[in-house]
Order: C-alpha cells, then sequence, then structure tokens
C-alpha cells in the first residue's frame, strides 16, 4: 500500500545521511539522465541555510553542493595576517598553484595548522581533513566497501512450504582521499608522519602519476585519474619528525617542504590580542615571557603560541572572579607544566618562570 502523507512534517536535528527512500530517489536521478529534470525524482535534504530543519526537493547536483558548503567549508577565525605570515603564506600558495603538495614542517604550536587551513580555505574548494596517528589505515584514506542494506524475506505463503532469501547490498564508500582525487577537493592531511608509512603508500602514485589505486577494486574502477584541483597541504612535526615513523623518502621527494618555526615577537602578540581582546601591553608580558621560557627548555617541551593564547585567556577570565587570586607566574607555570616528569623538573619550570616574568 502506498504511503501518502498526511501532513508536511518538520524535523529537528541534522540530516547528515539520507534515508533510504532518499537514496533510492538519488540512486535514480544518478541512472537516469533525463532524472535531473524531472521533479518527481528529486531527493530531498535539509537545506544548510534553514536551521529549522525543514525539507525542500532539490535535485542529486544541488544536494552535492549544498553537502560540501554545509560541511567541507573550513572555519579560520582570528586568523591574522603580518609580513612574516603573508610570506609563508605566499610560498605555500605559490607551491600549491605549481601543483605540488606542500609539507608544513615544525615544532607544535607554531600555527602550521592554522596556515594550512587558511590557505586551504582561499583556494575556494571544499576541504577534506584528515588526521595521522598509528592506527590510520590505507582504507581510512580512500575509504572501502560498506554492508549498505541487509534484506530477510520468510516466505510461508504454501504452509508446508519455507522459503527465506537473504539479500545483502555492499556499496563503496569513499574516504578524505578518494573524495579529494574524485572531485578536486583540497586535502589537509595533518601529523601525517604519525602514520605508520605502509599507510601512505597510496599517496605516492597520487603525487607523482596522478593517478589513485583502490587496491580492493578490480579492473577499470581500481585507478581513480585525480582531478586537477586536487591539492594537498600535509603538516608534520619536527620534534617527531625522526620518531618510529619517519616518513618514507619516497613520498618526501615528492613534496615541497615548507620549515614553519614559533612567529616572531610582534606577529605572537598580534595572535593573542586577536584571540582574546587583551591590551597590547599584557600581551607584549605574555609573549615576552613565553619566549624566554622557550629558548632555556629542551625542544619537546617548548611551549608555543597557544601557550601564550591560553594565559590571556585566564587572565581575561580573572578579571570577571574577584574571589580568586592567581599570579601572573602561577597561571605561567599552570600551562607550562603539562610535560613535567619529576618534582625535580616542576621545581626546575617555576625557577624559569621566575626568572622570565621578572
Ligand atoms: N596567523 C595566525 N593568526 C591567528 N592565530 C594563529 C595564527 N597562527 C597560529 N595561530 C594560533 O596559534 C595557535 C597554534 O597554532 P596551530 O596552527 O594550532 O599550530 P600547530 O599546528 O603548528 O601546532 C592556535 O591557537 C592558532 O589559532
Ligand atoms: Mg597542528
Amino acid at each position: 500500500m502506498p504511503y501518502i502523507e498526511s501532513h508536511p512534517r518538520r524535523v529537528r536535528g541534522e540530516a547528515v545521511h539520507m534515508t533510504a527512500s532518499e537514496k533510492k530517489a538519488s540512486e535514480m536521478s544518478h541512472n537516469s539522465k533525463a532524472g535531473l529534470n524531472d521533479p518527481s525524482i528529486q531527493v530531498r535534504i535539509r537545506s544548510p541555510a534553514n536551521m529549522d530543519c525543514s525539507y525542500e526537493l532539490i535535485s542529486e547536483e544541488a544536494r552535492h553542493k549544498a553537502i560540501e558548503e554545509a560541511f567541507l567549508t573550513p572555519e579560520a577565525n582570528h586568523f591574522i595576517s603580518t609580513p612574516e605570515v603573508m610570506e609563508m603564506e605566499s610560498r605555500l600558495s605559490l607551491w600549491l598553484q605549481a601543483g605540488y603538495p606542500v609539507h608544513l614542517i615544525g615544532p607544535t604550536g607554531c600555527g602550521k595548522t592554522s596556515m594550512a587551513v587558511h590557505v586551504a580555505k582561499g583556494l575556494g574548494r571544499p576541504v577534506v581533513w584528515i588526521n595521522g596517528d598509528e592506527a590510520i589505515t590505507t582504507s581510512d584514506l580512500i575509504g572501502g566497501y560498506s554492508q549498505m542494506q541487509s534484506e530477510s524475506v520468510r516466505d510461508n505463503y504454501v504452509h508446508n512450504v519455507f522459503k527465506t532469501r537473504d539479500t545483502m547490498k555492499i556499496e563503496w564508500v569513499d574516504n578524505p582521499l578518494s573524495l579529494a582525487c574524485k572531485y578536486g577537493y583540497t586535502l589537509i592531511y595533518n601529523e601525517f608522519s604519525r602514520t605508520k608509512p605502509a599507510s601512505n603508500n597510496v599517496l605516492l602514485s597520487v603525487f607523482e602519476e596522478g593517478i589513485l589505486e583502490l587496491p580492493t577494486k578490480f579492473g577499470e574502477e581500481r585507478y581513480i585519474k585525480v582531478h586537477p584541483d586536487f591539492r594537498a597541504i600535509l603538516t608534520s612535526n619536527s620534534i617527531e619528525y625522526a620518531g618510529i615513523h619517519r616518513p618514507q623518502d619516497a613520498l618526501l621527494d615528492r613534496m615541497v617542504g615548507i620549515y614553519a618555526d614559533y612567529y616572531g615577537h610582534e606577529t605572537e602578540v598580534r595572535i593573542v590580542m586577536e584571540h582574546t581582546g587583551i591590551s597590547q601591553d599584557k600581551a607584549e608580558k605574555i609573549v615576552q615571557t613565553i619566549r624566554s621560557i622557550r629558548e632555556k627548555l629542551p625542544d619537546a617541551q617548548k611551549p608555543g603560541t597557544r601557550a601564550c593564547i591560553m594565559i590571556a585567556k585566564g587572565l581575561q577570565t580573572l578579571k570577571d572572579r574577584e574571589d580568586l587570586t592567581i599570579d601572573f607566574q602561577q597561571m605561567c607555570i599552570d600551562v607550562i607544566a603539562n610535560k613535567t616528569c619529576s618534582p625535580k623538573d616542576m621545581e626546575e619550570k617555576k625557577r624559569l618562570v621566575r626568572e622570565s616574568a621578572a
């Protein structure tokens, strides 16, 4: 019996996945050229602009665009440009435009990810994102088969004949790398060197020959020609670079490397002011203190720009809490105490803060 909608239903919450009927309609419109113009087989999606989540009828193409706008446009809030920021940005854009993947390498908290997101946004293409870690496999990058529908039919129409039929439908689901290669998106692969090198091998032919190989597919479907708009920005931590998963030379040879060190005093002050709205003299004092601590600590323990922002936020919050008395030095100690390994080390850090914040 056909289902008749009696009243327009309004739904709260976000529709990220299509329902079975929407999926069917989408498949039909995909399979039929005329379908795109035929409103009877168009699909429905929540309009991203329409926050009360009513549904509207749109075509498959428009649906794709709506998803790109709603989920694949990065936020690059509070990004500031100073001459040194612009200099790095120019180099990054140049190499990307020349068609090379760019590897931003530098210590934690120096601004690599922010730069990658900012430049990716400037390219004007949707952006997909992967965070490298030990457990990442090639499928996490390229996708794989996933079971979409399973249907069991138990037919007992004739009382002494019992028939069952199980149908399982599997479908290929893309992950960030295959999406970026197919549709020409920008890929940000953050901390890529934390992934085991073997999982990243799939990137070799993408960067060199412009071909993505999907090892679990057969025949023609096994190879995807990389879209001309595909761009990749990879970041890695210079401290971890020589660690357990040192990326293979073949991969590094295919990318341009831009070394990003901590920004200079002026830029860090501007960043702190931009993120917290703190006054210039306070921002200067914070940045000066952290920079002085940074000089004296070993590489793996150096506090980055994030530490400056944290102290500034702490100070701003303290303004509203007259019942609390925490001095500036203690706040600095709290922010850098994370990487402390012993009571002796803590004493050393306290001494360092007292010297630097004087
Ligand atoms: N150009 C910039 N403008 C504004 N904020 C920035 C800028 N560069 C870095 N930051 C801020 O500094 C902090 C550290 O930057 P991040 O990009 O996360 O560093 P990394 O990826 O190198 O660890 C973040 O809070 C980020 O928002
Ligand atoms: Mg980062």
